[in-house]
C-alpha cells in the first residue's frame, strides 16, 4: 500500500498553478471543477484528481489524462479494467490524502475541529457512544474524530456510501489495532491503520489485509505539474 498526502496552499500561490494543474486532466473533468464556487473546494478537488491521476499514472505508464477513471454506483472511482490497481481519495482541513493498493482500499482524513457531539448519538454505535461520553475536553474530541476516521475508510473501503449506517458496527480498539465488529462478531476479514499529517489531522486507512503502509508521501504542487518521479 502506498499513502501519498498534498497540503492545500494560500490562495494566490494556488491560483498561479491552476491552469497547468487542469491542463493535466480531461477535459470534462476541467469543466467539473471549474464550477466549483469556493475556491477552497475548487483547490481540494483539483488537486485530488491530479494527484490520483499523475500517481496511477506512473504505476500505469500512462500520461495522467488518458487515465480512464469510472465511478461505482454508489459514487466510488475506480479504474476501467484494472482489477489490480485500487485508490481512494479525502480531503479535509489543509490536506488532501489518496490511498493506492493491489486491493480495495478506503481512507479518511477529518481535521480536529470543534464538534457537536450530538451528531454521535446518530452515527456510533451504543458501545461507541458510552466510551465517548466517559470522556472529557481533548481526549474526547481526539476520540470522536478516530471514531470517525476510522467508521468512514470502512465505509469507503466498502464503496457503499451512506447506504450503510455508520451505528450498525462498532469499531473495537486493541492497543494501536482496530477491528470491526457486527452484532456480537468480530470480523476478521478488516484491518486498518492510522496516522497524523499533523498535530490537528487524523487519517485512517481499511483494508482487507493486514499490511503496514511504508513511508508516507509527501507531495508538491510541482511534482503534479512536472512529470515527476514518485
Ligand atoms: C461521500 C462519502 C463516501 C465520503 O464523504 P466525505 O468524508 O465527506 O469525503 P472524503 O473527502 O473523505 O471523500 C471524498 C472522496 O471519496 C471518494 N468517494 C466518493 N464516493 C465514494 C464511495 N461511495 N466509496 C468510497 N469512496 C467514495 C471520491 O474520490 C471523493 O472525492 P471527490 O469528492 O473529490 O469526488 C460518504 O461516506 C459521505 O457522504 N459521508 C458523510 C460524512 C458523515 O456524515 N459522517 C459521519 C461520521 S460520524
Amino acid at each position: 500500500m502506498e499513502i501519498y498526502n498534498i497540503h492545500i496552499v494560500e490562495h494566490t500561490a494556488f491560483e498561479k498553478e491552476r491552469a497547468a494543474l487542469l491542463s493535466r486532466l480531461p477535459f470534462e473533468q476541467q469543466q467539473r471543477i471549474s464550477r466549483f464556487r469556493k475556491p477552497l473546494d475548487m483547490q481540494r478537488s483539483l488537486l485530488g484528481e491530479t494527484m490520483c491521476r499523475v500517481v496511477l499514472g506512473q504505476h500505469l505508464k500512462k500520461a495522467p489524462v488518458s487515465i480512464e477513471i469510472l465511478k461505482s454506483e454508489k459514487g466510488k472511482p475506480y479504474l476501467k479494467n484494472q482489477p489490480n490497481l485500487h485508490f481512494n481519495l479525502s480531503h479535509s482541513g489543509e490536506w488532501v490524502v489518496l490511498a493506492v493498493d493491489e486491493t480495495e482500499v478506503g481512507i479518511d482524513i477529518e481535521k480536529i475541529r470543534k464538534i457537536d457531539y450530538n451528531i454521535a448519538q446518530r452515527f456510533f454505535s451504543n458501545e461507541e457512544y458510552s466510551r465517548l461520553e466517559a470522556l472529557k475536553g481533548d481526549d474526547k474530541r481526539r476520540y470522536f474524530f478516530t471514531l470517525w476516521t476510522l467508521k468512514e475508510s470502512y465505509l469507503k473501503f466498502l464503496g457503499k456510501g451512506l447506504t450503510k449506517a455508520l451505528s450498525s458496527f462498532t469499531v473495537i480498539e486493541n492497543g494501536k489495532d482496530y477491528r470491526i465488529k457486527h452484532a456480537e462478531q468480530m470480523d476478521e476479514t478488516i484491518f486498518f491503520n492510522t496516522y497524523e499529517p499533523d498535530a490537528s489531522h487524523l487519517v485512517s486507512i481499511c483494508s482487507g489485509k493486514k499490511d503496514v503502509p511504508g513511508k508516507v508521501h509527501i507531495l508538491k504542487i510541482h511534482n503534479l505539474i512536472n512529470n515527476p518521479s514518485i
